[in-house]
């Protein structure tokens, strides 16, 4: 058995008998489902929707619980209860699709949100000074991850000229390791806000390389 962890964090909703103001993420998160279901029959889905139902933000009450080495109190369990959860969904997952759109250059506050709580000391990273000037290292390892993204401006693509303006995809790379990830995957539709040919056009691409990075990571 398979286990997908999918995590959608677009304010927009996707249905399929709607024409108007669909989240184009949601739509490639569900092709990506749909397709992997087709192939590998045998895959459990963990979804987690994270703008109807979003992470809290970190307080000082969660980093002191976070790093406390004696036995937690019950009031620091229950600080880190949804925490937990979302990491153990993490452990479960042999592949984990996030479904972000690009708000402001950057990720959903609700999916920052969720890594402020999922990227953890002693759960998803060892922190160890003995490794000099880089002690964080992983804990988690074998995992896949692929990001499904959407934006209305365009070539915020790797090796495209407004790479550098896009810190959507370069921070979930940076950070995909912390969740297990050792294959970083990324697909994303462009031209959102102009709603033309090329927007026509990059979205269809984008769903025919969904539907084969889905083919693909079922047959692995
Ligand atoms: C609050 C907000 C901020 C946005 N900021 C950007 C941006 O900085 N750059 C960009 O290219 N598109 C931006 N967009 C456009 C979205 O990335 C685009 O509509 C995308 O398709 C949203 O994903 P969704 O279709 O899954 O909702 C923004 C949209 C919203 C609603």
């Amino acid at each position: 058995m398979k286990t997908i962890l999918y995590i959608t964090s677009s304010v927009r909703s996707f249905k399929e008998e709607e024409t108007q103001h669909q989240s184009i993420t949601r739509l490639l998160g569900e092709r990506f489902l749909e397709q992997f279901r087709l192939r590998y029959h045998d895959v459990e889905i963990i979804h987690r929707n994270l703008s109807i139902d979003p992470p809290s933000f970190l307080t000082q009450e969660f980093i002191a619980a976070a790093f406390e080495k004696a036995e937690l109190t019950s009031e620091q369990k229950a600080v880190l209860k949804m925490s937990d959860q979302y990491i153990e969904e993490i452990k479960q997952a042999n592949i984990i699709v996030i479904a972000s759109p690009m708000y402001n250059y950057g990720m959903p506050a609700v999916l920052k949100a969720w890594f402020d709580q999922v990227i953890r000391v002693n759960k998803t990273f060892s922190f160890d000074l003995a490794r000099g000037d880089e002690p964080l290292e992983p804990i988690l390892s074998g995992k896949s991850l692929v990001l499904l993204a959407s934006w209305g401006e365009f070539n915020f693509r790797k090796g495209e000229n407004k790479y550098h303006l896009n810190h959507l995809s370069s921070h979930i790379e940076q950070l995909a390791p912390y969740l297990g990830a050792e294959q970083f995957f990324e697909i994303a539709s462009e031209y959102q806000e102009f709603s033309d040919d090329r927007h026509r056009a990059s979205k269809l691409s984008a769903l025919t390389q969904v539907k084969e990075l889905a083919n693909n990571l079922a047959s692995i």
